[in-house]
């Protein structure tokens, strides 16, 4: 029990971090804080598990978004949680 608070929260501040690295890639259209812009859309604030379905539909082209089929190709479905985890953490704009 003990190990497993202690793994607990060991994993937690590098999955924020790895998300936020990630998120680096996709700057340029979603916005250095998730904010959107344009027919980009908003990304700060959404539910974790909605964000990860979008990308998984996204990746495997149930969703077509043909301008994010380079950056989604290379994340694994843990890339993804992290990603949506950090994104979920921002605060959504009004
Ligand atoms: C070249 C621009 C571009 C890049 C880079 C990009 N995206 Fe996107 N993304 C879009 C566009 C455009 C849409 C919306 C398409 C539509 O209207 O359905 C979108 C949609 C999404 C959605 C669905 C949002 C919703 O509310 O349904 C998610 C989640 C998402 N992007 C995450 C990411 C992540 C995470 C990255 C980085 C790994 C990324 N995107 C990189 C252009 C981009």
């Amino acid at each position: 029990m003990k190990y497993l608070l202690i793994a607990l929260l060991l994993t937690t501040p590098i999955y924020a971090k790895t998300g936020k690295q990630l998120y680096k890639k996709c700057i340029s259209c979603h916005g250095n804080k998730g904010q959107g812009r344009g027919t980009f859309p908003k990304l700060a604030g959404q539910h974790a598990r909605y964000l990860v379905k979008q990308l998984k539909d996204i990746k495997s082209k149930k969703r077509k978004v043909p301008q994010m089929n380079s950056v989604v190709k290379k994340l694994t479905k843990e890339d993804m949680k992290s990603l949506a985890k950090y994104l979920q953490s921002l605060k959504g704009c009004k």
